[in-house]
């Protein structure tokens, strides 16, 4: 009998982001802080009697073909395993796309574990890192998700518990505004590592105990200013989601994602209240502890 899956694909805010220096490979050297959230896309993995890998999605902007990262991940784990294509995947888009919530890198991330149960080959955890690492740097932590300090180009892993109870997310998309995240990163020039090593260090722990407080003052996103500068209407959905004081608000990787942490709901409620629903997309959501697959 033809097999079908449903795995859904959460979204990543980053807590934090330091940007250090370029490698010779050309990737940047990182500190990240990454946390998974309630905001996800669902993915349906069905066999077909056609030959061939299908995909489908309700997002035009989403390429269907060889350079969408969900083709690239399924065709990885299929030619490793010698087995035909006959897939039909129909990815239902909820996170913005190029909008760095890793929507693109987590559709990947549930493909690879979506395809190794629809085979019944369960993969080392290793094994599985490293393929997810040569998909994209996200693509590793949007395997498990909850809580976790990234480094190398983003693809080494330290877990940690996430807050509990969680936090209220606010997620501030700017409709039509895209991001490249090669741009954002080919645009930044790095600055001074040894202040940021000392605050770093504050943002995890300040961050676990849900000091919303210290974290406003020690975190930072080291591509926030580039893509600011580039697309004046994120410092504006900042500037608008401040005005609720007691939230933590931060560009989301190379943005153009601004979210706001909150301790209550009512708070999250209020920043949403202070923005323009024509021109942003907004969702309220919450941390999460384990992978939503
Ligand atoms: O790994 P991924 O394909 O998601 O990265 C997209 C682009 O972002 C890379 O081609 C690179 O230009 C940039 N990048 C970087 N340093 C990182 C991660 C990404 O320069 N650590």
């Amino acid at each position: 009998m033809k097999k079908t899956l449903i795995v859904q694909a959460p979204a990543k805010i980053n807590i934090a982001l330091w940007v250090k220096e370029k490698r010779p490979d050309g990737y940047h050297e990182l500190e990240s802080i990454m946390q998974s959230i309630s905001l996800s896309d669902t993915l349906t993995i069905q066999e077909v009697k056609e030959s061939g890998l299908f995909i489908e999605c309700n997002h035009p902007a989403v390429p269907t073909g060889p350079e969408n990262l969900v083709h690239k991940a399924a065709m990885v784990l299929l030619e490793r395993w010698n087995i035909p294509p006959h897939l039909h995947i129909r990815i239902e888009k909820k996170i913005p796309v190029a909008a760095g919530l890793g929507g693109g890198s987590s559709d990947a991330a549930a493909i690879l574990g979506g395809i190794a149960r629809l085979y019944d080959k369960p993969m080392a955890l290793p094994d599985l890192l490293e393929i997810a690492a040569g998909i994209g740097s996200d693509v590793p932590f949007l395997l498990h998700g909850g809580l976790a300090l990234a480094t190398g180009r983003g693809e080494k892993l330290t877990y940690a518990e996430p807050p509990r109870p969680p936090l209220v997310v606010v997620i501030a998309n700017p409709k039509g505004v895209q991001v490249s995240t090669k741009w954002a990163y080919q645009n930044y020039t790095p600055g001074d590592n040894a202040r940021k090593e000392e605050r770093f260090k504050q943002v995890l722990q300040a961050y676990r105990r849900r000091d919303l407080d210290t974290l406003k003052r020690v975190t930072f996103n080291d591509l926030e200013n580039v893509t600011l500068q580039g697309y004046p209407e994120v410092a504006r959905i900042k500037e608008a989601m401040k005005k609720e004081p007691t939230g933590l608000v931060l560009m989301s990787g190379s943005g153009p994602t601004v979210f706001g942490l909150y301790h209550e709901r009512k708070a999250a409620v209020q920043a949403i209240s202070m923005l323009d629903q024509n021109k942003v997309n907004v969702f309220l959501e919450h941390t999460t502890r384990t992978p939503v697959k």
